[in-house]
């Protein structure tokens, strides 16, 4: 049984969360088939385990992700910290039809309609899911500072923005949190993006520290239902598998070799790389499954060696595939 992870401030004007979190995503849409028993039963085991940072969107199923979460952050208010987003512009009736919006009158009713999905008065960490350029930044941040100061959002974040936007945000209001892509096989965040969240105090929040799962099993890709999405990402089409798969079939050996899954070997890099670069990084692996969020949460603790890291380096470096 693991035991209860450990806290930490999301930057410096964060909350105290679990130094992980939990990606709610795959448990509405994307990943393959959902169901809300398990999903209710893996948010739940979440808490005891000490992770309370719950990340959804408001595109996470047109909606359905926020819906679900509703009961349970409900019921775990004093503990559970939730975060959504705003910024792609979707429905039901045309899901696959999508565009991004950061004008401040989408924001405005963006914001209204996830509170009312989530059964909430105010969202402890609202995110721009994504930036567009048509809008002044200082604009889509100033209207976000606004449903700080109207009580409807505790705290700020951004995702997928660089050192620039993140400098420039943080300049119109204080930014908490950063979620970007950052695992072993996707490590454009380490070029300049990290120094420059270190810097201001930002908290990294790693989506997809895991690779979508590409990085917890060489056989992983075998294992896709025809509806899930990624069979139409690089990094697992055909072409790309074979080496793919070879490069985690490396990853698998060592973990296997220091009793461990493939998953928490690429949990504990992750952990240990934000450590060399002095940045907190509260990773949120997604998973439906209670089992997998306890190995999950297990590896919160793990740090490697410096000759695991570099034996690490070699192997991620032949990657195929750009990460989207
Ligand atoms: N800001 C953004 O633009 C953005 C983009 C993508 C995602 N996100 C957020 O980040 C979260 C995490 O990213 P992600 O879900 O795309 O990728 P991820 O966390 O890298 O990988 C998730 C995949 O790995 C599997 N998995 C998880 N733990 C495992 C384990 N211990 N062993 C074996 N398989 C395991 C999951 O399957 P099971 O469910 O079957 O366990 C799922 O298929 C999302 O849920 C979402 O909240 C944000």
């Amino acid at each position: 049984m693991p035991a209860v992870i450990a806290m930490t401030h999301l930057g410096n004007w964060g909350p105290l969360v679990g130094v992980q979190g939990l990606g709610c995503m795959g448990m509405s849409e994307f990943y393959g088939a959902t169901d809300e028993a398990q999903a209710q039963s893996t948010l739940e085991r979440a808490l005891e385990l000490g992770i309370n940072l719950f990340d959804t969107a408001d595109m996470y199923g047109c909606g359905a992700n926020e819906k679900l979460l509703a009961t349970f952050i409900n019921k775990h208010r004093d503990q559970a910290v939730v975060a959504t987003k705003f910024g792609y512009v979707r429905s039901t009736a045309n899901p696959d039809d999508w565009s991004l919006s950061n004008e401040p009158h989408y924001i405005r009713a963006a914001v209204d309609r996830s509170l009312q999905r989530l059964g909430l008065d105010c969202i402890d960490l609202y995110y721009m899911h994504r930036r567009v350029s048509d809008v002044p930044l200082a604009d889509s941040v100033g209207a976000m500072s606004d449903l700080v100061a109207e009580g409807k959002v505790r705290w700020l974040g951004l995702s997928e923005v660089s050192a620039e936007e993140l400098r420039a945000a943080h300049a119109v209001h204080p930014i908490t949190a950063l979620q970007s892509e950052w695992s072993l096989f996707t490590r454009q965040l380490e070029n300049s993006v990290i120094a420059a969240a270190s810097e201001l105090g930002v908290a990294l929040v790693p989506y997809a520290p895991l690779g979508r799962g590409l990085l917890t099993s060489s056989t992983f890709a075998n294992g896709l239902s025809e509806q899930d999405s990624r069979l139409n990402f690089p990094r697992f089409t055909a072409a790309n598998q074979t080496t793919n798969q070879a490069l985690v079939e490396q990853v698998e050996r060592l973990a296997a070799q220091r009793g461990i899954t493939a998953a928490q070997l690429a949990l504990a890099w992750l952990y240990s790389r934000a450590e060399q670069l002095h940045v907190t990084a509260v990773p949120i692996p997604g998973t439906r499954s209670r089992h997998r969020l306890e190995q999950n949460a297990a590896a919160s603790g793990m740090r490697l060696s410096a000759a695991d890291m570099q034996l690490l380096d070699s192997i991620a470096t032949h990657v195929q595939g750009v990460a989207i």
